[in-house]
């Protein structure tokens, strides 16, 4: 094996079929051969939510032509291939297996590795991907299924120092969209219409906010909206007003507790301080700035990788598994693995958590 490492990986753990061939140099340098990434939005749009049945279904129509169109970009055959990485979980648990069938097939076929990668760790790795961003960072992952900070201190060593006790922050913008019925996915429809609203015509609450600790919940500001929608019909202005106000509380809520984590996270940082923003929410500009003044004021740089690295995709796939392979840290039969619907990424913090489990659905990754 040359000591760059060529790897396909594969995402669809959600509502993304994702593809991406990707080249790490011996010294870390990342390239991107080709990419591809089929939304599922239209099918799920009519839903306002991601449907898991139409999501396996969908995944399973598409994978294997979406591998064959990002290996035709690359110009390379298959052959020149040294692994192929799929996400193993957590995620829906029928796209995961479509997605993980499709690299298991590819590699018996080829007689090459199958690493199997734990989705959040291709979020943790994603800054990686195209900035130069050593070891160690604070990580903000904040998406429709995800909202936990994790101090990322080298490659399987990830510590999740909060997370969030019920929702996830996109999930809320999803809810408020759906009740509003102004569009899915809801976070973007959300903040268009936040753009002509005033964010403090509704009085929202801040859950945890003036509690100790890390851990976030978005459930009752989500319920509060909601019962203000039900309560009295919104005209136009109202609806932007409450989007407004319900933006400018997750942003209060997320830059609050992020300046904690970055206390927290410093004490054992000697360099310098880097806090990395993935996931859909990462998208929203008001989010943004509000973390962006937050990083300034605590002496640390802001990282926020491109929208389409933020959000799911393969190339970060890809990426974990190449670290992985690089680092010798690949399981020698990753072909046994079976997919995880949930699968923390740190399991210690994750066990000791009286949510992980313990219900129905347990705690959400
Ligand atoms: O990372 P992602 O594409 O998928 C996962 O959930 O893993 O994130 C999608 C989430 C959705 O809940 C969506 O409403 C939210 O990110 N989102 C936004 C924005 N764009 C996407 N939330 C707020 N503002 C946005 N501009
Ligand atoms: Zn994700």
């Amino acid at each position: 094996m040359s000591s760059d490492l060529t790897l396909l990986g594969i995402e669809t753990s959600c509502d993304e079929t994702a593809a991406a061939i990707l080249r790490r140099s011996a010294d870390g340098t990342v390239e991107i051969l080709s990419e591809t990434v089929r939304s599922q939005i239209e099918e799920h749009a009519p839903y306002r939510g991601v449907v898991p049945e139409i999501a396996a279904r969908a995944h399973a129509d598409i994978a294997d032509q979406i591998v064959a169109r990002t290996l035709e970009k690359s110009g390379l055959n298959a052959d020149d291939l040294d692994a192929i990485a799929a996400t193993a979980g957590p995620g829906l648990i029928g796209g995961v297996m479509v997605g993980m069938m499709t690299g298991k097939a590819m590699a018996l076929a080829l007689d090459k590795p199958f690493i199997p990668i734990n989705h959040l760790e291709g979020h943790a790795l994603s800054p990686r991907l195209a900035t130069d961003c050593p070891f160690p960072y604070l990580l903000l992952l904040v998406s429709g299924g995800h909202c936990q900070f994790l101090a990322v201190t080298g490659l399987g060593q990830y510590q999740r120092l909060g997370t969030t006790i019920d929702d996830a922050a996109g999930e809320a913008f999803d809810k408020l969209a759906k009740t509003l019925g102004i569009g899915f996915p809801g976070g973007p429809a959300v903040e268009r219409l936040a753009k002509s609203g005033d964010a403090s015509r509704f009085a929202l609450p801040r859950p945890l906010m003036n509690r100790p600790g890390l851990d976030m919940s978005f459930a009752g500001l989500k319920t509060a909206a909601a019962r203000i929608v039900e309560g009295e019909a919104l005209d136009a202005q109202s609806q932007a007003d409450l989007c407004a106000s319900f933006q400018q509380a997750i942003s209060d809520c997320l830059a609050g507790k992020t300046e904690r984590a970055l206390e927290v996270f410093a004490q054992d940082v000697d360099g310098p301080l880097r806090v990395v923003v993935a996931g859909g929410v990462a998208a929203n500009q008001t989010i943004r700035s509000a973390l962006n003044e937050v990083a300034q004021d605590a002496g640390a740089v802001l990282i926020a990788p491109p929208l389409r690295h933020c959000t799911d995709n393969a190339a970060m796939i890809a990426l974990a598994g190449a670290e992985r392979l690089a680092a010798g840290r690949v399981d020698a039969d990753g072909l046994s693995f079976s997919a995880r619907p949930r699968w923390p990424l740190d399991e210690s913090s994750a066990l000791a958590d009286p949510a992980y489990g313990g219900g129905k659905r347990g705690a959400k990754a």
